[in-house]
């Protein structure tokens, strides 16, 4: 056991809000994101995805950052820490959600980073379509997404402070540059009207569809990295002095504002060439066959502008998929006594197995991101609000410390103990029900 050894920390207050915010930033802000506020009724969609990351998601946010500064453990010990035994085995569940979700996660990063390197070196080409079934399944797929995992495990075994946090450091303000300048870019295009209008026109009669409450309760669990511990496991890196409240209100927006920006520039860029019939086709289409498409008509500025987008990408990827494999790491680190450099080299190479499936069908990663964005991350959140809504004894006295002059806990309390728990329940039996129609 590692129990007695000192717990590294972050090196600055900033250094841990740009890796959350580089947590929950990532393809589920621009992929996962893009397809479902098409495919559930354009700014129908966003509002409630709005509305339901501030009224369920912030609240669950704020609980996994109480328990891991509190604990300053990762999901497994922390849960353990504070409710024994029973609590614990739901921390096990997360360490094995952040498995499922690397393996698939990775494979769709490796594409980003094949298409960054494709848009820059050759441009992409006109068959979209193709190439997208070139890049997706199969070897070349395999090697790209084991080469996404190397990239990944390098920067875990570098630590909390000179791994992760520099990694945030530098990319993050990188990848704010990049989309809000994509999105001033597609100001100036042909389709930004169409594409506005499609993105931001509300379809009221979508709001009170349950299929787009689930799509948006999904959404806003996976893109804010909840319900598996990630933000946990962060947070257990923090100091006693933090303030809870504000960190977490800092992330939520900053998730919701780059998935916001980066629709105002997918959606101008997909109308651009009048190619909005294609993005209903499957959950990779727009982003991956719609968007070169577009790149591969525009010449010389399709290239320059299709490698920012990728690169945006391929960096909102990386930042993600180290607090994915940071939560098995860490969980290996206190529990098993593992060194980092042992347990992010072999755990990442487990997920890297873990993963040919999806990199060899399609239809196995939908199913696996469905599984786990849905369901997984849904049960995690509705558990959590119950442990700390009702279970754990006293948590006003651990959001407390380093925000005492917050009056709103007792919102934030009764949130976790009755609308929480019943939204997520409603979504959780809908997504079963969708998963095996
Ligand atoms: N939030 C990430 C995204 O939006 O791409 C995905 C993710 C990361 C989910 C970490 C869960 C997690 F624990």
């Amino acid at each position: 056991m590692n129990q007695d050894a000192p717990r590294e920390e972050w090196a600055s207050r900033s250094g841990f809000l740009l890796a959350a915010v580089g947590s929950a930033v990532g393809l589920g802000n621009m992929w996962r994101f893009s397809y479902l506020t098409a495919e559930n009724g354009g700014a129908a969609f966003l509002v409630l995805y709005l509305g339901i990351t501030l009224l369920v998601g912030l609240p669950v946010l704020l609980a996994e950052f109480v328990l891991g500064r509190g604990a300053r453990r990762g999901p497994i010990g922390a849960l353990a820490h504070y409710g024994g035994r029973g609590w614990a085995s739901l921390g096990w569940l997360f360490v094995g959600t952040g498995f499922l979700i690397l393996s698939y996660y990775s494979v769709i990063s490796g594409w980003t980073l094949r298409y960054a390197l494709t848009a820059l070196v050759r441009g992409f080409p006109a068959d979209a379509g193709a190439f997208f079934e070139s890049v997706a399944t199969g070897p070349a797929s395999i090697a790209w997404h084991v080469g996404f995992m190397a990239i990944s495990i390098a920067i875990v075994r570098g630590g909390v402070k000179r791994g992760i946090e520099r990694t945030a450091l530098v990319l993050m303000p990188l990848l704010f540059v990049l989309v809000v300048g994509l999105a001033l870019y597609a100001t100036t295009l042909d389709g930004a009207r169409a594409g506005y209008r499609f993105y931001l026109e509300a379809d009221l009669g979508a709001l009170t569809d349950p299929k787009v409450l689930q799509a948006a309760a999904g959404q806003a669990f996976f893109s804010l990295s909840l319900g598996m511990g990630a933000m946990m496991t962060y947070a257990s890196y923090l100091g006693q002095n933090e303030h809870l409240p504000n960190e977490s209100l800092v992330v939520a927006i900053a998730d919701f504002g780059v998935a916001f920006v980066a629709g105002l520039a997918v959606f101008p860029l997909i109308f651009a060439l009048g190619l909005q019939a294609d993005v209903g086709e499957s959950t990779v289409g727009a982003l991956f066959i719609t968007l070169p498409k577009t790149f591969a008509s525009m010449g010389g500025a399709g290239r320059l502008v299709g490698t920012l987008f990728f690169v945006a990408l391929v960096v909102g990827a990386l930042t993600s998929a180290i607090s994915l494999l940071e939560v098995v790491v860490a969980a290996a680190v206190s529990g098993l006594g593992w060194s980092r450099h042992r347990a992010a080299t072999l755990l990442g190479a487990v997920i890297a197995v873990l993963g040919i499936p999806s990199a060899l069908s399609l239809d196995t990663l939908g199913f696996l991101d469905q599984l786990a964005g849905n369901v997984f991350l849904v049960f995690g959140g509705l558990m959590l609000a119950l442990f700390v809504g009702w279970a754990m004894r006293d948590p006003m006295a651990e959001v407390r410390p380093g925000a005492e002059g917050v009056a709103w806990f007792g919102l934030w309390r009764w949130l976790l103990r009755i609308p929480v728990p019943i939204v997520l329940a409603v979504v959780l039996v809908q997504s079963l029900r969708a998963l095996f129609e």
